[in-house]
């Protein structure tokens, strides 16, 4: 399969923030179509094929293909057909498509199949309720996914941060872990991502200056929580060996952050207390990049956790729907790439 534009699925939140990390990394692509959440971009003069996906993969994208072609919607079904066979392989409707007829009658027809490693997956976005615009990919999760991340929201829920780790879960598919985890949460206050995460069964060590909910300390889930209350930056090994201790477990095997700090510092601190861990499995690094102004910080820590001596067997930046100004550093361990089914991954750093 190949094309000569890249099809990007953007969050209006982060659209500025995805054309300029495109123009500081991509040059090569140069920007054609605009429309809220949908962009294409021209590849120079040669062509792009589905190989290129993962290096063409902006950070701020929700979805990456490779366009191609348009088609009335009455004959979106045709095309379809007209792809499967030039592909010599079956073709999924990505109900994450814009929603129309045709499509939604493709979608439900394919019923509850979902596609495997490698299958082809076409998402579809329709230009002015008349054309479809179909776009292509391989499906390699996690490094792109098929259909919708669900964005419910319990009301119980101390805050909507719940809803980053619920779809870093999804994507991830870290429901695959079945035995209880400890995950330090690094800038834990209200209790969001803390709440889903004790629903799930796991231990959350939390650090945090500020209050967790009450509500979600007088729940019975709350014997599996402990928070230090106290800046990151004065947390020591041992303070984290005595929360350890009182909840009863060895040592933490996650390490999440979702810290309203400036980008270095939220990594810096994040990468230092991971050390305190005598088994880590993964960090989800949540990065807050506010401006353009930060994109050149978020590279630099990509680059850095991509080389780091901890060598992690899988690492992407990757952006949710319920994420605005920021994205989710995800490094995993070998170790923990076998259990999820996740094959060694990391991101284009430029060709030097
Ligand atoms: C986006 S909120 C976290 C939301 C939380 N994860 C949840 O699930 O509800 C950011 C948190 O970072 C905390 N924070 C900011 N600077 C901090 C520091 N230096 N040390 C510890 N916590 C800090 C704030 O108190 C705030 O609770």
């Amino acid at each position: 399969m190949q094309g000569s534009y890249l099809a990007i699925q953007s969050n209006a939140e982060s659209e500025e923030l995805l054309k300029e990390e495109i123009a500081i990394r991509f040059p090569e692509l140069r920007p054609s179509f605009s429309a809220p959440s949908f962009l294409t971009y021209k590849f120079g003069q040669s062509l792009l094929s589905e190989k290129d996906l993962n290096k063409f993969m902006p950070v701020y994208s929700l979805k990456t293909g490779i366009f191609y072609g348009k088609v009335g919607r009455k004959q979106l079904a045709e095309k379809l057909k007209q792809l499967e066979k030039e592909l010599n392989a079956p073709v999924f409707i990505d109900p994450a498509s814009t929603q129309c007829t045709e499509i939604d009658i493709l979608v439900k027809n394919q019923g509850s199949k979902l596609p495997k490693m490698n299958d082809w997956i076409a998402w579809v976005y329709v230009y002015e309720q008349k054309e479809c615009w179909i776009n292509v990919f391989q499906f390699l999760p996690p490094i792109n996914n098929f259909g919708n991340i669900s964005s419910n929201i319990p009301k119980e829920s101390p805050s909507r941060a719940y809803l980053k780790m619920a779809q870093t879960f999804e994507r991830l598919q870290m429901k695959k872990i079945q035995d209880p985890q400890t995950f330090l949460e690094i800038g834990c206050a209200p209790g969001g991502v803390a709440y889903f995460l004790l629903q799930e069964g796991h231990f959350v060590l939390g650090i945090d200056t500020g209050d967790m909910d009450q509500k979600l300390l007088n729940s019975p889930m709350a014997d599996r929580l402990k928070n230090i209350r106290k800046p990151v930056q004065e947390v020591r090994k041992g303070d984290i060996e005595k929360s350890l201790q009182r909840l009863n477990v060895p040592t933490f095997e996650w390490l999440a952050n979702d810290l309203n700090l400036p980008l270095p510092m939220a990594y810096n601190e994040t990468m230092r207390i991971s050390q305190y861990s005598n088994d880590l499995w993964g960090q989800l690094i949540t990065l807050k990049t506010p401006s353009i102004e930060s994109l050149p910080q978020l590279m630099t820590a990509i680059k850095k956790i991509s080389q780091s001596e901890r060598d992690f067997y899988y690492v992407q930046a990757i952006h949710l729907p319920a994420h605005k100004k920021e994205c989710l550093l995800v490094a995993l361990s070998k170790k923990a790439c076998q259990i999820l089914e996740i094959g060694a991954f990391k991101p284009y750093l430029g060709d030097n």
